[in-house]
Order: C-alpha cells, then structure tokens, then sequence
C-alpha cells in the first residue's frame, strides 16, 4: 500500500479518547491515558498508509467503513504484543497432562478430548502443550486435538510456518529442542510429525465470541497473557462467554500474573501443585 509522504498526520485533541474507546469495544485490549503515546504511535503509521488527513479520518474509517475488515487486521497486527517463548509457565501444562487429563477421561469414558490455546501468538504456546504431551504418551493412550488461534493474522501466518529463533528456546530443555525441532541456517523448525499435532491455526478475535464457539466448547482452554492488555470489563466478556460454551467442570488457564477474582463467579481457582487453573463450577 502506497504510503503518504512529505506531509504530517493531524491529531486532534481528543482523538486518543475516541480511538481508545472503539479499539477497546472492539478487541477487548485496554489504554489507559499514560499509554496514549504508544497508541498513537502504532496507529499512526496506519492512518499514513490510508492516506488520512488527520487520525480523525481515520477514526471514521475504523467506526464505519462497511468492508473494514482489512483495516481492523492491521490494527490488530499492530497493537499484538507476541512476546513468547516455548516451555513458558510449564507448570501449568505439566499439571495439566499429568492430573487434569486423567481426571477428565476418566469423568468423561474416554471421549476425545479438544485443547484450545488462545491466543497462541506465534505458536509456541500450542507446540509445548503438544511436546508436554507427546512426553508423556498420551498421544498413543487418547484421542487428544489441540487447536491454536490468535487475534493477528501475521502471528498466525508466523505460526503456521514454523520457524523459530533462538529466542524461543530460552526455557525449552536442550534435548527438548533436538528432539522436536531441525536447525535451517539461524532459524529451528518443528519436526512434522509435532507440527501436525495442532490441528488448526486460526485468526479469531477474543472480543467477537460468535467467531470461536466451537473451539471454546473444548474442555480445556489455554488463555494465558492476554487479559493483561484487557479492561476488566472485556476480560469478563471472554471469561462468561467461554462458560457459556465450555462443557462442565471444564478448566481455564490464565497467565500467572492473570487473575479472575472479582471478574467472575462461573469458575472456581484449584491448586494444582503450584500451578493455578480455573474450573468451570
Ligand atoms: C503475549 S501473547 C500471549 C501468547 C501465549 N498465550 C503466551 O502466554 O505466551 C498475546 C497475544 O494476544 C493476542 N491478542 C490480543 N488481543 C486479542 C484479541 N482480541 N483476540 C485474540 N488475540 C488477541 C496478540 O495478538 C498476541 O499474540
């Protein structure tokens, strides 16, 4: 896209106000006024690629247009922080294979069992849910399906192609990572076969729930590290629409630094030897 050059943006006072409230209402994510300049700053280059006069316009453009759905990807490219890593919070994921899953077996006779993780950012998150349990066998002992999505559409194409720098390995056990992945060049890539047990890589909004009512009919929902850039306002919106969804007694993971106390009453926190999980009451 052609980029409007020799000239500034205009910023009208206020706009950070107006920009704000739509981005919050329409993707859950939260700035707070001592962050304007950072809104500002990941918008703006948006507005010059549209060729707006002022953010004003581009307000309009983001509020009315009826074919906006481009523009909403890149504002959502543009505000996703993807800041990951493999093996990050593996207590959860531990806890997750080595209590959580027989628990559930075993309530449910052995159904299939659907994992969703959300937001995945670039897929780390997903592929160590899928090493943790290719460790400990369940793949042979369960039919198990592990789902992967994210609000950025670039996030998702990054994780779907399956390159990682070194970066991403800073928690992953060294045998771990010559295991799963193969080294090209500077970059790793996931072996096939650990690269196939996501069954799909999909772009949903957080804020949108009719987008993802099958994937947050799973049993087990990892959202971990999204809600720290959620109101609490949005971050209940997504809590009581994956309750309305989940099956009974299912569990939600969030970050170690998420918490729902106060935000919502349809689950309770359970101690997982160290790691917290949220089960559906
Ligand atoms: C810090 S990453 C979390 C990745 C992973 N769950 C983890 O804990 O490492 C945050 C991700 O949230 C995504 N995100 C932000 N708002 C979203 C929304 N409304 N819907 C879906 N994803 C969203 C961003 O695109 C970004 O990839």
């Amino acid at each position: 896209m052609e980029v409007a050059t020799g000239r500034k943006l205009l910023i009208p006072a206020g706009i950070q106000t107006l920009l704000r409230d739509l981005i919050h209402e329409r993707t859950g994510i939260f700035f707070d006024p001592s962050r304007f300049d950072v809104l500002v700053e990941k918008i703006e280059p948006l507005a010059m690629e549209r060729n707006c006069y002022s953010l004003l316009d581009y307000y309009y453009l983001l509020k009315y247009e009826e074919n906006g759905v481009a523009d909403w990807a890149r504002v959502m490219d543009a505000l996703s922080v993807q800041e990951t890593y493999f093996w990050r919070e593996i207590d959860q994921i531990k806890g997750m294979a080595g209590t959580i899953l027989p628990a559930l077996l075993r309530a449910t006779g052995d159904k299939p069992v659907q994992i969703w993780s959300v937001p995945c950012a670039t897929g780390e998150e997903p592929l160590t849910i899928a090493m943790v349990l290719n460790e400990a066998g369940w793949f042979e002992r369960a039919q198990i399906t592990i789902h992967a999505s994210d609000g950025s559409r670039a996030a998702v194409e990054k994780a779907r192609r399956g390159r990682y720098r070194e970066r991403a390995f800073r928690s992953l056990p060294p045998w771990l990572r010559d295991k799963y992945f193969t080294q090209q060049g500077s970059e790793w890539q996931p072996v096939a076969d650990l690269q196939a047990r996501v069954a799909t890589w999909s772009v949903v909004n957080l804020a949108a729930p009719e987008e993802y009512s099958a994937y947050a009919s799973s049993p087990i929902i990892f959202c971990r590290n999204a809600f720290i850039y959620f109101s609490p306002t949005s971050v209940k919106t997504v809590v009581n629409a994956f309750a309305d969804r989940m099956p009974a007694h299912g569990y939600l993971f969030v970050g170690a630094s998420e918490s729902l106390l106060n935000i919502t009453d349809r689950f309770r926190l359970d101690d997982l030897e160290g790691a917290f999980v949220y089960v559906k009451r």
